[in-house]
């Protein structure tokens, strides 16, 4: 990045220091990172130790411009969440290229509309209603499960978790058995850097990570090899044989591609989901009157949906870079820049939403940017949405009263985030 050695685009470096630490995400300090760079340097250059320098983008707005811009700002020419220097370099001598896998979130045109309409379908409302059924029975049972702690339960665990992997498995066609080694493997890849889930606990060097990583993919790999195998044998009504039967230009994909394509359906839908989820919850349990205002008006669960998304924004950001010299927000970007969309900070945007850090479900507009926006933007969101409002109206009406039962913890991760324990403490009507 030649573009800015100068000192003025250079934000500080113990701000940039906050980007890349883990810790700070699972309390309120990014928050303060990100407060802070709206105001003072909305699109600034971030050099943190051992890292690529990249542009740190914090304002809706320019979240929104650089995402529409596909042809512009490319997803697959540098890694697409943050990546230190020498895991970059290690990735790239094992693949050739910046990322491990090559899902549809690290392709561009003309691949990622083809690979894309293979299963755009599937998550359009149209088909998801067919599932609605199916959903609400899982919600039931959830809450039933739920009900019967008996007034305390930890949310994150006894709830949010499982739900959304639950339904996304039956969609998807995984059997129930094979839940957990997905659910671990999930956490595994979003969540590399938490104590708590990590394969490898303490301080990994680049070469460990890459072969953590190598090795969650290869699992992923030999699953899915069998998925494909039966599935093309004998093919079912499930996402699992669109995906193992998919042909792109008259064969099937490479099976690189595929395992890419299985693993992020497989992933991107529930520790997302699960952490807004979480986020609704804990909301409505330390405001007694956001919670009397949802149980006593029930049609505002879609915008207590809305606003638990925005509010907790469980993707944090993703990376692009620059194809070709632009101008953005009167900066100068060079062809080759990387960028970090902040999600999390374009939906506090104190010039898109009125008094941002405050959870509202009567939230109207409530634009956020939580699913990215443009091309890339999350397939799964209808999924999303129609998961986390079946949960709420078959658990609401159930509760009489919703506290918080002890601390409240959260992920250390600069990737997904949200909720990892959650005590809450209710009564039943
Ligand atoms: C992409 C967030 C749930 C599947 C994305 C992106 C974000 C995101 C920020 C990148 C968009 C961009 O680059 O512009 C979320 C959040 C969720 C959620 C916050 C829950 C609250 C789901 C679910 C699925 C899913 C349930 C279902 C499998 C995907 C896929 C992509 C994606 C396949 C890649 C799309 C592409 O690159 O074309 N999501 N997601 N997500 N999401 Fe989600």
């Amino acid at each position: 990045m030649d573009t800015a050695t100068t000192g003025d685009l250079d934000i500080p470096a113990n701000i940039a220091a906050t980007l890349v630490d883990p810790v700070a995400y699972a309390d309120d300090r990014i928050h303060d990172s990100y407060r802070w760079l709206r105001a003072n340097n909305p699109l600034g250059i971030a050099r943190p130790d051992k890292f690529d320098p990249f542009w740190v983008v914090t304002k809706h707005a320019h979240i929104q411009a650089i995402s529409r811009q596909n042809d512009l700002f490319h997803n697959a020419d540098r890694p697409t969440t943050l990546t230190n220097q020498a895991l970059e370099e290690r990735v790239r001598r094992i693949t050739g290229g910046p990322n491990l896998v090559r899902s549809l979130v690290q392709m561009d045109a003309p691949d990622h509309p083809k690979y894309r309409a293979l299963t755009q379908g599937w998550f359009m409302p149209a088909n998801l209603g067919k599932f609605e059924g199916r959903i609400r029975e899982i919600a039931r049972a959830t809450v039933q499960r739920m009900l019967d702690r008996g007034g305390a339960c930890d949310f994150v665990e006894d709830v949010a978790l499982g739900y959304p992997l639950h339904v996304i498995m039956e969609i998807l066609g995984v059997p129930e058995a094979d839940e957990p080694r997905m659910l671990k493997l999930t956490q595994e890849l979003f969540g590399p850097q938490d104590p708590d889930t990590a394969r490898v606990r303490d301080a990994l060097s680049a070469e460990q990570v890459s072969v953590m990583l190598q090795a969650i993919i290869a699992d992923f790999s030999a699953y899915f090899r069998g998925i494909t195998e039966e599935r093309r044998r004998n093919p079912r009504d499930d996402l699992a044989t669109v995906i193992a039967n998919a042909k792109i230009g008259g064969d099937y994909m490479p099976e690189h591609d595929q395992t890419s394509y299985y693993m992020i359906v497989a992933t991107a839908g529930h520790d997302t989901t699960s952490s807004s989820t979480a986020g609704a919850i804990w909301a409505l349990a330390r405001d007694p009157a956001e919670f009397a205002k949802v149980k006593a008006n029930p049609e505002l669960i879609p915008g207590l949906v809305d606003e638990s998304i925005r509010w907790m924004t469980p993707v944090k950001h993703f990376m692009r870079s620059a194809t070709a010299d632009t101008e953005l927000g009167g900066r100068r970007i060079a062809k080759g820049d990387w960028l970090m969309l902040c999600y999390a900070s374009g939906n506090r945007d104190e010039e898109v939403f009125e008094d941002p850090d405050r959870f509202r479900s009567d939230r109207k507009p409530n634009r956020h940017v939580a699913f990215g926006y443009g091309a890339h933007l999350c397939l799964g969101q209808y999924l999303a949405k129609l998961e986390m409002r079946i949960l709420f109206e078959e658990l609401l009406p159930h509760l009489k009263s919703l506290s918080l039962d002890g601390e409240v913890k959260m992920t250390q991760a600069y990737f997904v985030s949200g909720p990892k324990k959650l005590p809450i403490r209710f009564e039943v009507n």
